[in-house]
């Protein structure tokens, strides 16, 4: 078997889907391993859970902007993932933009899931906007990022469908289902070579 594939996190909540991706490697069924979970929020669940499983877990302090972290950060958060050895960058929650120091840094090397089948519904509580628009399905996608907003290279989708007495909250939990089936099969295939990276 080849080497295990390095992997750093990025998140900003609870961290459900890297617990899904956690899960995957100890039950032996993803050839990975986690070098280093990060977070711009020092309180973010998806810490916590980092250090409850013996992981190296940092918060990374974001800067004065929402959207984005200040370059210097994240050229700070650049460097700490390059020297944990991270081969791919993996957002689980992510609530930033990535900006050029890390795209740089990764080049095709980062990927994301968003809770849409995108290209619908981009951007926040895309589970939100299902309900709103009375999309009859919807589901989760993860895809390479770039500097668009959830509009890099798709890898694979997975669908669920929108009930008529669903509310935000119901769909997002159903979505949430799908996810932590779909990161961790996506990670399968990058990690045995069928999905090619940088
Ligand atoms: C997920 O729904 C994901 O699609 C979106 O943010 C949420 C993160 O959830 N990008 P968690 O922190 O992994 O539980």
């Amino acid at each position: 078997m080849s080497s295990p594939l390095k992997l750093g996190i990025l998140g900003s909540g609870k961290g459900s889907n890297f617990r899904a991706i956690a899960d995957a490697i100890a039950a032996g069924t993803l050839n990975a391993e986690v070098r280093l979970v990060a977070a711009d929020f020092e309180d973010a669940g998806i810490l916590a859970l980092a250090r409850e499983r013996g992981y190296r877990a940092e918060f990374v302090a974001p800067g004065r902007f929402k959207t984005k972290m200040e370059p210097e950060n994240e050229h700070r958060l650049a460097a700490m993932l390059r020297d944990a050895g991270v081969e791919l960058v993996v957002l689980a929650g992510y609530m930033r933009m990535i900006k050029s120091p890390l795209l740089d840094a990764f080049p095709r090397r980062i990927i994301n899931i968003h809770p849409s089948l995108l290209p619908e519904f981009p951007g926040l509580e895309a589970w939100k906007q299902a309900v709103e628009a009375r999309a009859v399905r919807s589901g989760c996608t993860v895809h390479f990022v770039d500097g668009g907003m959830d509009t890099g290279e798709r890898i694979d989708q997975a669908e669920v469908p929108v009930l008529p007495d669903d509310t935000a909250s119901s769909l997002h939990a159903r979505i949430q289902v799908a996810e932590h089936q779909l990161y961790p099969d996506v990670l399968r295939r990058i990690a045995d070579g069928r999905v090619k990276i940088g």
